[in-house]
């Protein structure tokens, strides 16, 4: 894994967007694969400015979203669908057909889940996924104990990522139980990952990921067995 090393979070925003930039800019037509958190949205900032300044033009990239919590109602402030609209595709100019989240309403969530990967395959496949990290390991809403082959599925969330992510909702209670998420395999098939992380808190599982064993108990341990891996960390994160 190549390791990038930055001052501070606004930093991290600023590279981690020029990386995005030049992927757009060999390829107007990259397939991306994003996610939600605190992590990226400076790095969103950074894109959306880019788009204004006319740096990179993002009219024929395709994007496709880790992950969605089942049964917010639409619209839901908290729904990753309402954050991308707010924090990426508004702000960038992209249209709907454009980019693409796991219905977390969907009647068949294992159907909706398929045909995720589906149209990822569709689109010939993702050539960069953004990733952040949860501090148990997670990628997506891959948690502990995911096998490294799973597909696109409706998985049931954590407490420690419940109570991670309780921070956004008014309680831990209106925190959702499940979601739906791009699997292991699917974010590994990914023809390059970079990976964003941020904070102290981060270090310890990100020195694990960076360099502990291979194993379910962190599932972002298997992004060592990728060939093609970025990792932009601030200071606190990668001291
Ligand atoms: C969330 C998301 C992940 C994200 C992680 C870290 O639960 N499902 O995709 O990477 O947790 O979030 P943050 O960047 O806010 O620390």
């Amino acid at each position: 894994m190549k390791l990038i090393k930055c001052p501070t979070p606004e930093a991290v925003a600023q590279q981690a967007a020029q990386f995005v930039i030049e992927r757009i800019n060999a390829k107007p037509a990259a397939v991306l694969g994003l996610p939600t958190g605190g992590t990226p949205l400076g790095m969103y900032a950074e894109l959306a400015k880019a788009v204004r300044e006319k740096r990179v033009d993002m009219r024929d990239i395709t994007t496709f979203n880790l992950d969605e919590y089942c049964g917010l109602p639409p619209g839901d402030p908290q729904s990753y669908d309402v954050f991308m609209r707010s924090n990426f595709y508004m702000p960038c100019g992209l249209n709907p057909p454009q980019s693409h989240i796991p219905n977390g309403n969907a009647a068949d969530p294992d159907a909706e889940a398929l045909a995720y990967d589906a149209a990822i395959r569709a689109a010939g496949g993702i050539d960069l996924q953004v990733l952040g990290i949860g501090h148990n390991g997670h990628i997506g809403f891959n948690e502990p104990g995911t096998p490294p082959d799973s597909r696109t599925q409706a998985v049931q969330l954590t407490d420690k990522t419940r109570q991670a992510n309780a921070r956004f909702f008014s309680t831990i209670d209106d925190v959702p139980t499940r979601a739906i998420t791009m699997g292991i395999g699917t974010i590994l098939e990914a023809r390059e990952i970079l990976l964003l992380v941020n904070g102290a808190d981060k270090a310890e599982i990100l020195a694990a990921t960076l360099r502990g064993p291979v194993t379910p108990d962190n599932p972002a341990s298997f992004l060592q067995n990728h060939p093609c891996v970025t990792v932009i960390a601030d200071a606190a994160a990668m001291p």
